[in-house]
């Protein structure tokens, strides 16, 4: 089964208590839970993991390079600035993998530093403002894409 990666940056454990009018009343530990079955009904391997350290979500793109995993990747407040993110992000296309950008809420529709992704050139694509269906429709593109 091809492996995924599910990353998630800084502040995104606070699912469920953080301003839940954007970004829900579900948590981190429910995301988990339904991006697993997500996966295994897809026929993919999927491991999510959340951080607010910089450097560990760089280690954990290398980490997807170096093990043949493609990647779900929730950059939070990194997808506007962070160039090693980015670079990181970067190794994993150019490695022939696929990375797919996701947002919880719609970046675009609300403040204006919001609106442009230091990631999104690198990835394969991205999916904004769908809530957890965001990470649902990542899984099927990959797998779609993964299918031929
Ligand atoms: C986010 C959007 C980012 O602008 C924000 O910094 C986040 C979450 C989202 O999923 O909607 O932390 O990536």
């Amino acid at each position: 089964m091809e492996r995924v990666l599910v990353l998630n940056g800084p502040n995104l454990g606070r699912l469920g208590v953080r301003e839940p009018e954007i970004y829900g009343s579900a948590s981190m530990a429910d995301l988990q839970e339904s991006a697993l079955a997500w996966g295994s009904a897809l026929g993919l391997t999927v491991d999510v993991r959340q951080t607010d350290d910089e450097s560990e979500l760089v280690g954990w793109l290398h980490e997807a390079v170096d093990a043949r995993a493609h990647v779900v990747l929730n950059p939070a407040a990194f997808t506007h600035y962070s160039y090693a993110v980015r670079d990181a992000a970067a190794q994993v296309t150019t490695s022939g993998l696929l990375l797919v950008e996701v947002h919880l809420s719609n970046p675009a529709a609300r403040e204006a530093f919001r609106s442009h992704s230091v990631v999104g050139a690198v990835a394969t694509g991205t999916i904004a403002g769908f809530g957890f269906d965001s990470y649902r429709l990542a899984l099927e593109a990959l797998a779609a894409r993964l299918r031929g």
